[in-house]
C-alpha cells in the first residue's frame, strides 16, 4: 500500500501540472491564467473538490498512446461561491490544446448529471481547440452528449459559461445553450467558423477579434451577456452574478441577502427625473440604481439593443429581474433586437422564479422595412409570448409613454401583472399626440395645433387607464421602492399555473 500511496502522490502531482511548465509559461504569457488558477479565483478558497484526476485519453492513433495526461484536458468538480454549492468544469489549453477528447466530454459529463442530481448549477470555462482532432467522430460525440444536457439542464439549474480562450466550430454550440455567456476581452473568440474559412469561402478578409471577438459579440450579434478586461474580473464578476441567481428551479424560496438598504426608502430624485417636455430623454439607468438595493445593479447584456435595459437588481434584500425600456436610446422603442433580448431574460427569471419588475416609457414598436422584413411581427412576439406565460410576480411601472402594441407587451395588467402603477407622467395611449390627430384628421383641419392639445389633454395622462383599472394605482415616484418592496412580500405567496401541455410553442 505504500506503493501505492507514492504512486497517487506522483501522479496528483503530474495532474497538477497539466500540459508541463513550458505551456504553462506559454499561457501566461497570452495574459491567461491555467484552468487551475481560474478554479481558484472563482470558487471560495480551499473550496474545490475534484473529480477524475486519473482519468486519460485512451486514443493510440497518431502516436498518441506515447503522449497522455493525468486528468486529460479538461478540470472537473464541484466547490463553493459565496458558501453555496457550484459545478465547474474547466478547459486546459496546456494539454491538447484544451482540446475535446471522449474523456473530457465523459468528464464534462459527470459533472453536469451531478449537478442536475444534487441542484446546482453548472459554470463552464472554456478554452479550447475544439474537437480533439486525432479521436475524429468520438470527439463529436461527446459535444452531442454535452449539448443534450445543456438542453435538459436548461430552466433546471442555471448555467453560466466562460469564453476565455478560442472556442469555435461546434465548440460554440455548449455555451450557446446556457443561459449566460461572458468573454475576456483580447484574449477570447467566438466563431462557427474561422477567419481561414471565412476567406475561402465567401473572399471576406477579418480577424479573429472582428470576427468573433468579445466586442463584436457584446455589441453586434448579442451572443455575449458580459465582457470582462482580464480572467480575473471575468471570474470575480462571475461570482458577482452568481450570487443573484437560485441554485436551481427547486428553490422556489428567493434568494435572499441581507440588506441595509429600507426598504421603506423614500426616493425623491424620481419625482423629478422624467423631463416636463415628453419628448425629452432621460437615463432609465437612474431611475432603477435609485430604487434597488444599494445601487447594485448587475446589467446583463449592456452594450446589445440598448432601447432595452435587462439585469438583476435587489430589493429588500430579495433577487428581481429588472425590464426596463430605456429613452434615452431610439427614444426607447421596441425592435427586434430588444425583443429577443427582453424575452430570453423574462423567461430565464421566470424559470428561476425570480419576480420581474419592468419600467415602461415605450413610444412603440420601430418603424420601417428593415424592422419588417426581418420579422419584428415574429420577434417582438417573443417578449409578448415570454410575459404573457411568466407566472412569476410582475409588477410594473409606467414611467411615462405606453403606446400602442408596446403598451400591452410591456407587462401590462392585460398580460396577468400583478401590481401595475403610473406615475403621473404617465402617458397610457394608442399612439402620440401628433400621430394620432395626423389620422384622426386625415383631410386636413385648420387648428392642428388645438386638436393636439386636445388629444394631450384626453389621452397623454394616466387616467383613462386607471378609471379602467388597466393601471391598479397612480403613484408618487418617491414612494415607488416603498411599494414595490412591500409588494414583493405579498406576492412571495403567489400561486399561479399555466395549462398542462408538452411545452408551448413560442414564435422562434
Ligand atoms: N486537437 C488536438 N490538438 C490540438 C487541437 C485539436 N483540435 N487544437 C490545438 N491542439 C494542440 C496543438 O497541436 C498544440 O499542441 P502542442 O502544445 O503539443 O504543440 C497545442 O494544442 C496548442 O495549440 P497551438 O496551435 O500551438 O495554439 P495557438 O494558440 O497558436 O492556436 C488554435 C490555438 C485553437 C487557434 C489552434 O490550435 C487551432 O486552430 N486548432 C484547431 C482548431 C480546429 O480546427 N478544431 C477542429 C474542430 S472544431
Amino acid at each position: 500500500t505504500l506503493k501505492v500511496k507514492d504512486e497517487v502522490k506522483r501522479v496528483r502531482e503530474l495532474a497538477l501540472l497539466g500540459g508541463g511548465k513550458k505551456r504553462i509559461d506559454a499561457q501566461h504569457k497570452k495574459g491567461k491564467l491555467t484552468a487551475r488558477e481560474r478554479i481558484e479565483v472563482l470558487l471560495d478558497p480551499n473550496s474545490f473538490r475534484e473529480y477524475d484526476m486519473f482519468v486519460q485519453h485512451r486514443c493510440s492513433d497518431f502516436g498518441m498512446n506515447k503522449e497522455k495526461y493525468y486528468g486529460d484536458s479538461v478540470i472537473t468538480g464541484s466547490g463553493l461561491i459565496s458558501g453555496r454549492p457550484v459545478y465547474v468544469f474547466s478547459q486546459d489549453f496546456t494539454v491538447f490544446g484544451g482540446s475535446l477528447s471522449s474523456v473530457h466530454a465523459a468528464k464534462v459529463c459527470k459533472i453536469m448529471d451531478q449537478a442536475m442530481l444534487v441542484g446546482a448549477p453548472v459554470i463552464g470555462l472554456n478554452d479550447s481547440g475544439g474537437a480533439r482532432i486525432q479521436e475524429g467522430v468520438e470527439s463529436l460525440a461527446g459535444y452531442a452528449d454535452i449539448f443534450q444536457r445543456n438542453v435538459m439542464a436548461s430552466g433546471v439549474i442555471p448555467q453560466l459559461s466562460l469564453i476565455m480562450g478560442p472556442c469555435a466550430g461546434g465548440a460554440v454550440y455548449s455555451p450557446a445553450l446556457t443561459d449566460f455567456i461572458f468573454m475576456v476581452r483580447q484574449t477570447s473568440y467566438l466563431f462557427i467558423t474561422g477567419p481561414d474559412v471565412v476567406q475561402s469561402v465567401t473572399n471576406e478578409t477579418v480577424t479573429q477579434e472582428e470576427l468573433g471577438g468579445a466586442n463584436s459579440h457584446m455589441i453586434k450579434s448579442g451572443v455575449a451577456h458580459g465582457a470582462y478586461d482580464n480572467d480575473i474580473d471575468t471570474l470575480l464578476r462571475t461570482r458577482q452574478l452568481f450570487n443573484f441567481l437560485p441554485l436551481s428551479n427547486r428553490d422556489t424560496k428567493p434568494v435572499i441577502r441581507q440588506s441595509d438598504d429600507s426598504p421603506d426608502r423614500l426616493v425623491y430624485s424620481l419625482d423629478t427625473v422624467v423631463p416636463l417636455e415628453s419628448t425629452a430623454a432621460y437615463d432609465m439607468k437612474e431611475v432603477i440604481h435609485a430604487i434597488i438595493d444599494n445601487e447594485d445593479f448587475f446589467e446583463i447584456m449592456p452594450e446589445f439593443a440598448k432601447n432595452i435595459i435587462i439585469g438583476f437588481g435587489r430589493m429588500n434584500g430579495q433577487t428581481v429581474g429588472i425590464v426596463a425600456n430605456q429613452p434615452k436610446v431610439a427614444a426607447g422603442c421596441l425592435d427586434i433586437n430588444s425583443s429577443v433580448k427582453g424575452a430570453r431574460f423574462v423567461r430565464f427569471c421566470d424559470a428561476f422564479h425570480i419576480p420581474l419588475i419592468t419600467f415602461v416609457d415605450v413610444p412603440g414598436f420601430l418603424p420601417g422595412t428593415a424592422q419588417e422584413h426581418n420579422g419584428i411581427i415574429r420577434h417582438g412576439a417573443k417578449l409578448l409570448f415570454a410575459y404573457a406565460e411568466a407566472t412569476v410576480p410582475k409588477i410594473t411601472v409606467i414611467t411615462r409613454k405606453a403606446y400602442g402594441g408596446a403598451y400591452d407587451v410591456m407587462s401590462s395588467k392585460h398580460l396577468r401583472g400583478d401590481m401595475n402603477y403610473a406615475w403621473p407622467t404617465a402617458e397610457v395611449a394608442v399612439m402620440g399626440a401628433q400621430g394620432a390627430v395626423k389620422i384622426i384628421f386625415r383631410g386636413g383641419h385648420d387648428d392642428v395645433k388645438q386638436r393636439e392639445a386636445e388629444y394631450v389633454d384626453k389621452f397623454a395622462n394616466p387616467f383613462p387607464a386607471a378609471v379602467r383599472g388597466f393601471v391598479d394605482d397612480i403613484i408618487e415616484p418617491n414612494t415607488t421602492r416603498q411599494r414595490i418592496c412591500r409588494d414583493l412580500e405579498i406576492f412571495a405567496h403567489k400561486k399561479l399555473k399555466n395549462p398542462k401541455k408538452k411545452h408551448a410553442n413560442i414564435p422562434l
